[in-house]
């Protein structure tokens, strides 16, 4: 029976299922391990199933020499050195697809909640500040057919997509790739190039993937070339936007708002972010439903377990093996 590793707190039905296949340590802690307790950890491992916050690099590939696959709970893998992977003979997997609808509606949450002003006026009114109702008090911004720009138009950005059907908006987006007509057509989206994109959104989400190409994607450059009533939404990765830059821009309010639910550092956080009344913040909880967390955990499993039963796991991303 191989050893395999769950490097973190998971559901159960998720370590019952592993036991079925598996002899599993299971580091029921909802904490990361370092590197030196993941490699300690990993020793004669033959898989594990592993969280954002595990680094799988160079390194620690050559420590653990019997390792043959690592799993993600997660979408995103810039936690994985892929080509490390590759180069060492294990085969890595993510959990696309399952999580698409729980991250469109988390950036929809953001959008609202800037625009409104939600977060501001909650934390006002709690303070006791409201005397009664005035006409003038809480100004927002129309969603409603305002223009939606998205920046990476994947899975999840096509999801955040339909979804402005019910506010009446224009939809511009920009990838690399621009989508099949049928797509842009059933997403109402309209392709542009990036610096059209940037002038045109008056609510712009980044949906990329973070790779050494998309860093800093969105720096002071960008953000210069955006409307000054605009909102800028990150449900992707910290890294993507220069945090730097962008809080100066909140504080100059070179753009009005924006929403974030992940930082370059996180889960540290520049404290000035916590200083601006235009920003709403949240803690990397873009795919946290219980349902879809429940979905990930076992994709990840299942892809654990069709690797060491010697069959292609189904979200393989070496390009290598097939
Ligand atoms: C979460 O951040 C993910 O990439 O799935």
């Amino acid at each position: 029976m191989h050893k395999v590793l769950v490097t973190r707190a998971v559901f159960e039905p998720v370590v019952e299922r592993l036991r079925q296949h598996f002899e599993v340590d299971y580091h029921a802690v909802d904490a990361p391990l370092t590197p030196d307790e993941l490699v300690k950890k990993l020793a004669g491992k033959a898989g594990a199933l592993t969280m954002p916050t595990d680094r799988i690099d160079a390194p620690l590939l050559a420590a653990c020499p019997q390792l043959r696959v690592v799993c993600n709970s997660a979408v995103g893998y810039n936690n994985f050195d892929l080509d490390a992977c590759s180069r060492a003979g294990v085969m890595a997997t993510n959990t696309p697809g399952v999580l698409d609808d729980t991250t469109a509606d988390i950036a929809w949450s953001l959008i609202l909640a800037s625009a409104r002003r939600i977060v501001a006026a909650d934390k006002w009114l709690r303070a006791g500040h409201w005397e009664g109702w005035k006409f003038k008090d809480w100004l927002g911004t129309d969603v409603h057919h305002a223009t939606l720009g998205i920046l990476g138009m994947g899975r999840i950005g096509q999801a955040i997509a339909r979804r402005a059907a019910g506010f009446s908006m224009r939809v511009i987006y920009h990838n690399r790739r621009r989508l099949a007509e049928a797509s842009e057509r059933e997403c109402n989206a309209t392709w542009l190039t990036k610096n059209e994109l940037l002038r045109n959104a008056d609510f712009l989400v980044l949906m990329l993937p973070y790779t050494p190409e998309s860093h800093h994607a969105i720096g002071a450059a960008e953000l210069a070339l955006m409307k000054p009533t605009a909102h800028l939404f990150n449900v992707a990765r910290g890294g993507i936007v220069d945090d730097a830059a962008l809080i100066e821009a909140l504080q100059a309010r070179r753009i009005a708002g924006a929403g974030l639910d992940v930082f370059e550092a996180e889960p540290e956080l520049d404290p000035r972010f916590f200083t601006l009344d235009n920003v709403v913040l949240t803690p990397h909880i873009g795919s946290a439903s219980s349902a879809t967390r429940m979905k990930m955990a076992l994709l990840a499993a299942d892809n654990l377990i069709a690797a060491l039963s010697g069959d292609k796991p189904p979200n393989l991303l070496n390009a290598f093996i097939d």
